[in-house]
């Protein structure tokens, strides 16, 4: 991020520009909503909340909000697309997501007028430092000239506006069909001179930097591949905290903000060097700072996957596979530092002091997080220690011109989480070396086949609210309902995932179930359908909603409307929706499985009959 001549005052804090940001958009009618979960609910298509709008999908598709038609919040999200760049000066793991909403109510006028007033009021930035985007139009869709209208109005030179076609200006869906538009970026000019006569918004040379998205969510893409007008115009708007901060501090990178700053301090001192002082100095610095950047990105990552309420654990599928994955990573990176012993919590400590108050997750579940690191390292040395006898074993039975292939290399790395780095000197030690140009292929192979998987997963749809979907969701009301009335009350949900083939629900319960337990389930669940109950669902605030004893995560830190899904009898609980409209909709219940889902936590898979 090149930036130079920047006129904002150096005192941003994260803490000011969130706390900022909300009262903004509150002072013009948004209700402030808290960070969803970075674990989606039943939503089997994505891993993580990738994006402020993810957690609202059903609101823009249509559904009512209980707070309103006009929201604001602060995400926290997490995208592991670019994890490989993850090291230079802007790319996160994870990362926080201003937004505000329009669900039905203003568009884009009200929206620009918002934005630009925000940044410039409220923010300082002096309007001819600004660049926007605006969508060109195609066969499809017309040209947007009414936002290049209010760009204008506002007082943005001609220079300052840009028009781009579907691939820079247009924004979802998020799935293969459902709510997109043509969006109107915010690009920070640093002031640096055009590096040709090209050079705009689009150009990546530097001079650019995007700020903020709005999105104009007014039409729906349709299977047939057209566009339809939706009933109802959304605005979705998206800016990354981490990066706004750098800008707002005049900083070269989101690591010198006062998100990175404490943990990147941390590292100086357990290796007794000055790296902030050296980087502009030092090439060798650089690989350092690299190392320092991924590690406190990663931590972040880590402890607030640690911190969901969801209780993700490490593991070696899903959600649990890349958290391993990413302790992994920042314990090799560690070792290269030649740091050996387990800081982990060290640095988790770090994260949790400094965003404690706006995320309080990190403080009820801190316990659970110093456990899980603990245990996360001592397996992984273990793995280290085994990786090491088989990569001396391969060391040894090498002849000729002693070259460990890249198959045995990638192995290494792959099974035993064996940095190639390791293999390299441990090779060295046997006299011999690594076919890097074989391990390198291997590994890009590898890279692709996970991004294709994690694209895929994208792209089946953010927005998988089919009816059966929303069928399963009410199935998995009626189980948790269900287990209560067998096990007692102590039982509650950990954790719940759909997909189209079956729902799986993790719940505290600290034994195996007896069969005798489980047909008492499935019969409870099957009564509840053959009963035809209709499934109510109510706007209440948090209060009136825990004295009437209903059942969910009341971690909310602002009094608000909530939605509450009844179905008499069986289930009352907090729930965003959607669900069956009554309980005969899902006409048959099938426990498929329960087993162990970990300590303390057991996990049901279970179906209902396919139409
Ligand atoms: N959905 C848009 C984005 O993710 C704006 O919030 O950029």
């Amino acid at each position: 991020m090149k930036q130079t001549n920047c006129n904002q005052s150096n005192s941003w804090s994260s803490k000011k520009l969130r706390k900022s940001y909300l009262e903004f958009f509150k002072s013009y009618g948004h209700e402030i909503i808290p960070s969803a979960s970075l674990l989606p609910d039943n939503d089997p298509t994505v891993l993580f909340t990738t994006a402020g709008m993810h957690p609202l999908v059903p609101y823009l598709l249509g559904e009512k909000h209980p707070l309103g038609r006009r929201l604001v919040d602060c995400q926290k999200c997490i995208r592991t697309d670019d994890i490989e760049e993850v090291g230079d000066e802007t790319h996160l793991t994870f990362f926080e997501m201003l937004g505000n909403w329009s669900l039905g109510d203003y568009f884009k006028r009200e929206s620009i007028t918002m934005s630009y007033e925000f940044l410039t009021l409220e923010l300082g930035i002096p309007k001819e430092r600004l660049a926007v985007t605006v969508f060109e139009g195609d066969d499809s869709v017309p040209r947007d000239v009414e936002t290049h209208h209010i760009w204008s109005s506002l007082g943005l030179r001609e220079n300052q506006i840009f028009f781009y076609g579907r691939k820079e200006n247009w924004w979802g869906p998020a799935g293969q069909t459902g709510p997109c538009g043509p969006d109107s970026e915010i690009f920070y000019d640093n002031g640096c001179n055009p590096c040709s006569d090209q050079c705009g918004p689009a150009c990546n040379c530097g001079k650019y930097v995007e700020i903020w998205n709005n999105v104009f969510m007014e039409y729906k893409k349709e299977g047939n591949g057209t566009y339809t007008l939706l009933s109802q115009k959304n605005v979705d708007t998206g800016m990354g905290l981490e990066r706004i901060l750098a800008i707002l501090n005049n900083k070269n990178s989101v690591f010198e903000t006062d998100l990175f700053l404490p943990l990147i301090m941390k590292l100086e001192d357990l290796m007794g060097i000055k790296i902030l002082n050296e980087i502009n100095n030092m090439n060798s610095a650089e690989e350092t700072m690299k190392q320092f950047r991924i590690i406190a990105d990663h931590m972040r990552s880590i402890t607030f996957l640690l911190a969901d309420d969801k209780g993700i654990i490490p593991s070696n599928t899903e959600q649990g596979y890349i958290l391993r994955r990413l302790i992994r990573r920042t314990l090799r990176l560690l070792k290269k530092c030649n740091i050996n012993q387990n800081v982990l919590p060290e640095f988790a400590e770090i994260v949790i002091l400094n965003n404690q108050e706006e995320y309080p997750e990190l403080v009820r579940n801190r316990d659970f997080i110093f456990d899980q690191l603990k245990k996360e390292y001592h397996l992984f040395r273990k793995t280290l220690d085994s990786g090491l006898k088989k990569a001396e074993q391969f060391m040894r039975s090498l002849e000729g011109d002693r070259i460990l292939s890249g198959d045995l290399a990638f192995k290494l790395y792959d099974t035993y989480g064996f940095p190639i780095e390791l293999t390299i000197e441990l090779a060295e030690e046997y006299g011999a070396s690594v076919d890097l140009f074989e391990f390198n292929r291997k590994y890009k192979e590898h890279q692709e086949k996970s991004r294709v998987g994690a694209e895929g997963k994208f792209k089946g749809g953010l927005a998988d609210q089919s009816e059966r979907t929303a069928r399963l969701h009410t199935a998995t009301h009626l189980l948790n309902g269900a287990l209560r009335i067998v096990l007692g009350n102590t039982v509650y949900q950990k954790g719940s995932n759909i997909n189209a083939d079956r729902l799986r629900f993790d719940f505290s319960f600290d034994r195996k179930l007896t069969e005798e337990e489980l047909q008492k389930v499935e019969q409870i669940v099957n009564e509840a359908i053959d009963k035809d109950i209709p499934v109510i669902c109510e706007e209440l605030t948090t209060t009136e909603a825990k004295d009437q004893g209903a059942i969910g995560v009341f971690d909310h830190k602002y009094e608000q409307r909530v939605k509450v899904y009844t179905i008499q009898g069986y289930s009352k609980e907090i729930c965003g929706g959607p669900h069956a409209s009554k309980t005969s909709e899902l006409k048959h219940f099938t426990i498929l499985k329960e087993e162990s889902s970990s300590a303390g936590v057991r996990r049901i898979k279970a179906s209902i009959q396919e139409d």
